[in-house]
């Protein structure tokens, strides 16, 4: 192939390639993410480079399965729970992790905190930053507390020189803060780029691959779309999580959307406090906090994430309109599913929503999408329309559909034990889950429904 430098044009949003200029992304169709980059075609070809090229090595050769032992397989404990849900376990040898959130999220806190906890154990870690000196992370170690003498820090961005460093060394744990700091030399575009990245996580790959070192890599999600967002490696990398949270509120949801060794849709929920992230072991009783009493248009939701109960607050507040057309607005809760049960309760129950605005909010910041909702929002709506309290005590769950019926919904006895277990009196579910119900102790009064109107009778 020949030497030199071409131009190419990268979607900063999906990693698209494209030899000319484009208005529009035709992979994720965004508009004006096409930015240009020199490559050059000895190494990066393209920029492709990065995809598989860890997974061989040159003279490897195919193996009988049976034959292909698995020795120490055993994860490495992080000794926080919520990380090890969602890390399916515990740290794998030899995979490499994404850890992206917005910045200042939280993602440098949580990875040194891995990082000391490793240390607890005496494993060897290397942590590298490209974005704060040694000091500053010495300043951020002395608020997370005492670290063992096995961690070592190191201040580069020249992957060259980090690829080095991680063979000599040979540590178990390696942290990458951040992959848009990093360049090889091989890529002549600016760090941060499309192609850089994708350059640097390749690289990252291969070591992991070959020297069976753990590597989390910290990337940046920008809106801008200037510096290349961590979406670009998503199919490279074997684990994929995302930090996210409200940046006013305190706690800290890490949410696995990829996980080659575990079940993706696990959260890991964390409190950032002035000591560091401390793990919240119930996040039901956590986000239930200040629950107002005697208001009407609250109820309790039941809602699973991954194969966890969450029990949180929907309100909704529905007034008159003061205009032609009502306003309906949602915080944490799908708006089309919100117009959808108004237009239910409107057609099955005869309210008349149609003058109304409508707000629904899920306390706390959360987002709930599951269908299982559905039951809370109905609830919480026409609360707040004929000003009826729901009692404090009482949770619900259980999908709507378009004729007004109550669906069943999965994971339902999961979703009443939690409710159980905090001290819920009353559950609110539908009729066709009640044969799930045995070994539930009968301290909950279980309430099967099979329409709207039937729960709406309970109030
Ligand atoms: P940081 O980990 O630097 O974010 P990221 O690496 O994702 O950009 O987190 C920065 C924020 O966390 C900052 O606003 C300060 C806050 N923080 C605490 O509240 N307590 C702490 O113990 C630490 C270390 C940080
Ligand atoms: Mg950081």
């Amino acid at each position: 192939m020949a030497k030199g430098k071409t131009t190419v044009f990268f979607c900063s949003s999906c990693g698209y390639e494209s030899s000319k200029w484009m208005g529009q992304c035709p992979s994720c169709r965004s508009w004006n993410t096409l930015v240009e980059e020199t490559v050059n075609k000895r190494s990066a070809s393209g920029g492709k480079t990065g995809s598989g090229a860890g997974a061989h090595s040159p003279g490897s050769l195919p193996m009988k399965l049976s034959g292909i032992t698995l020795e120490d397989e055993d994860k490495l404990d992080t000794h926080m729970p919520e990380l090890n849900r969602v890390l399916g376990g515990g740290i794998v040898r030899g995979s490499l992790v994404l850890v992206g959130g917005d910045p200042g999220i939280g993602k440098s806190t949580l990875l040194l905190q891995v990082c000391r906890q490793l240390t607890e154990d005496d494993i060897s870690v290397l942590y590298i930053s490209g974005e704060e000196s040694l000091k500053q992370i010495k300043m951020r170690a002395q608020r997370l507390g005492e670290f063992g003498d096995s961690l070592s820090l190191l201040c580069e961005t020249d992957l060259g020189i980090i690829e080095d460093t991680i063979t000599k060394q040979k540590p178990a744990v390696v942290v990458i803060d951040s992959i848009q700091t990093m360049f090889s030399e091989e890529v002549s575009s600016a760090p941060g780029s499309v192609s850089q990245v994708r350059e640097a996580t390749g690289i990252l790959l291969r070591l992991a691959k070959s020297l069976s070192v753990t590597i989390f890599i910290v990337g940046h999600v920008t809106k801008e779309g200037t510096v290349a967002g961590p979406r670009v490696l998503e199919h490279m990398v074997d684990t994929v999580l995302y930090f996210e949270g409200d940046r006013h509120a305190s706690y800290r949801i890490l949410r696995g959307v990829k996980n080659r060794f575990g079940s993706t849709n696990e959260i890991g929920v964390f409190e950032m406090r002035n000591e560091g992230l401390i793990e919240v072991g119930n996040p039901s009783e956590y986000m239930l906090n200040g629950r107002p009493g005697g208001a009407s248009g609250s109820v309790v939701v039941c809602a699973m994430e991954g194969t966890r109960p969450l029990l949180i607050e929907l309100q909704a507040l529905v007034c008159r309109t003061s205009f032609g057309i009502p306003r309906r607005q949602t915080t944490g809760a799908d708006l089309n599913r919100v117009n959808l049960l108004m237009a239910v309760l409107e057609k099955r129950v005869g309210l008349k929503l149609g003058e109304c605005d409508a707000y629904v909010n899920v306390a706390g910041g959360m987002k709930l999408n599951e269908p299982a909702v559905d039951l809370g929002i109905v609830l919480a709506i026409v609360s707040s329309f004929k000003n009826i309290v729901i009692p404090q005590d009482v949770a619900a769950f259980g999908e709507v559909g378009l004729s007004g019926e109550v669906r069943s919904v999965s994971m339902a006895k999961e979703r009443v034990r939690e409710a159980y277990k905090l001290g819920f009196g009353t559950c609110i579910l539908p009729k066709s889950v009640s044969g799930q119900m045995s070994g539930i102790d009968g301290n909950v009064k279980l309430v099967f429904v099979d329409s709207v109107k039937e729960a709406l009778d309970c109030l």
